[in-house]
């Protein structure tokens, strides 16, 4: 590709905001895996849907790979251009396009963070319920592609539950109104659920009409010390049972050093290996409901201490230590783990899998941490200091291939929530079928002939 394209680019949208400086190339050429050095051919932002479809027409013919992007905090290499791509930012498109009260939708640009969103529907008096720690940078058009699913699952499910419709342009160019904010829409495949999730390689998300529903009920939050993984599951059932989860998330005291050496406050005295944070609807009868559940906790020996936020401020200091960790790691160069299964197959795999990383990961670090009562797991290695990137990747890629066959085993997904990008893509056989992986390569063929839209994420 060469700068003489670039200019018919530029002729064919003169309008266009278009960035070749090397700072540019570089900080919009990757995500937050920092695994892969940016090489995009150029970045731009487009203004409007048109342009966003002159950009995908012009890259048709003239068969360069556009990878669309985000606010680049994927954590699988879904949004790196290293190969001489042409990234396509939607960070100018972020604007409120409507709100409609008899419908409680909210149309949005899909360059829009996700705060804005919520800040959005905070101002018709309704929730965006879907949320997670990299809020303030990530973008709606992003989550939409990973189908993200975050700290509240539990109680809302992920963003493929909120997307009500969806303007997509395809891998030709074409413009694609998918479901169109319809609640009940029984005329055949359902187009847009087939974007949500897709990791930008069928087409570009531009714009999104998001449920909105009711602000969830006052809550409470507490932190609990757990004596030991198997305990986890026993509170995890004790608790959904009593009380009306909004949140139940866990990590273990591995996780917590580093977030309190990251600024994080204490908020339990002594060593305990395993804590959770949960919250959940504060009626009148949940604080009894709750201590109950703690006190049968206490006696049966599943926890060991625990604290009750008395005001907002101190649950907002619980949250910052569960949402602090992915920046506490950061400087670790960690490598990730996101992985899930059926509730019920939790504690065989996790009995399994101690041993696995016990066994194969002596001399690293493992954090364990995540959205237990979603089944999911983020497991992160740091990388010893003693140990170059490239070794450290080659040894837990092999780690990872005695994860995925074990996640294989027991009926889980090598991603929960990450997306497979290319960090996963490896391993995306171990939860999906050849026949399946084959059916998913002839829909990418039927939306993107040419292969352009993000090549080399999801498949290998
Ligand atoms: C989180 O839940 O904090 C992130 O999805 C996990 C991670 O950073 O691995
Ligand atoms: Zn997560």
């Amino acid at each position: 590709m060469t700068d003489a394209s670039l200019a018919g680019l530029v002729a064919r949208l003169p309008h266009l905001r278009l960035l070749t400086e090397p700072g540019d190339l570089e900080h919009y050429g990757r995500d937050w895996t920092r695994r892969w050095t940016p090489a995009p051919l150029a970045i731009a932002l487009p203004a409007d849907v048109a342009e966003v479809q002159g950009i995908v027409r012009w890259a048709n013919e003239q068969g360069v790979a556009v990878v669309p992007s985000g606010g680049r905090t994927g954590l699988s290499g879904g949004a790196v251009a290293a190969n001489g791509e042409l990234v396509l930012s939607l960070e100018r498109m972020n604007r409120v396009l409507g709100f409609d009260a008899v419908d409680r939708t909210l149309t949005v640009q899909a360059g829009m963070t996700l705060h804005a969103v919520h800040e959005a529907a905070k101002e018709h008096g309704l929730i965006y319920p879907v949320d997670f720690a990299a809020r303030g940078s990530c973008s709606i058009g992003g989550n939409i592609a990973t189908n993200a699913g975050g700290i509240r699952v539990i109680r809302y499910g992920n963003t493929r539950e909120w997307i009500a419709g969806l303007t997509v342009v395809a891998g030709n160019g074409e413009l694609l109104q998918l479901n169109r904010g319809l609640i009940k829409n029984s005329s055949g495949y359902d187009l847009r659920q087939l974007m949500i999730g897709s990791e930008g390689t069928l087409g570009v998300v531009v714009e999104a009409t998001l449920r909105l529903t009711d602000p969830a009920p006052p809550s409470q939050v507490m932190l609990l010390a757990l004596p030991n993984m198997d305990a986890l599951m026993e509170v995890f059932a004790l608790f959904r049972s009593r009380l009306t989860l909004q949140a139940f998330e866990f990590f273990t005291d591995v996780a917590l050093r580093h977030v309190l050496a990251h600024g994080a406050q204490r908020a339990i005295d002594g060593d305990h290996p395993y804590y959770v944070v949960t919250e959940f609807d504060a009626d009148e009868s949940s604080q009894d409901a709750a201590l109950a559940a703690f006190e049968v906790g206490l006696d049966h020996g599943w926890i060991s201490d625990g604290v009750i936020a008395q005001s907002e401020a101190q649950a907002a200091a619980l949250w910052r230590v569960r949402e602090g960790i992915t920046e506490s790691l950061a400087p670790h160069k960690p490598y990730k783990n996101d992985i899930s299964l059926r509730i019920s197959a939790l504690p065989d795999f996790l009995h399994e899998i101690q041993g696995l990383l016990g066994r194969e990961y002596p001399h690293f670090e493992v954090v364990w941490f995540g959205h237990i009562g979603d089944g999911n797991l983020h497991i992160n290695v740091l990388r010893p200091e003693h140990l170059s990137d490239g070794d450290f990747i080659a040894q837990c890629e092999l780690v990872t291939k005695l994860l995925a066959d074990t996640l294989q085993r027991h009926g889980g997904s090598i991603s929960a929530e990450h997306g497979i990008g290319l960090v996963k893509r490896a391993y995306l056989g171990s939860t999906r079928s050849e026949a399946e992986i084959a059916l998913m390569r002839g829909v990418k063929q039927v939306f993107d002939p040419k292969g352009l839209l993000n090549p080399g994420k999801l498949f290998g």
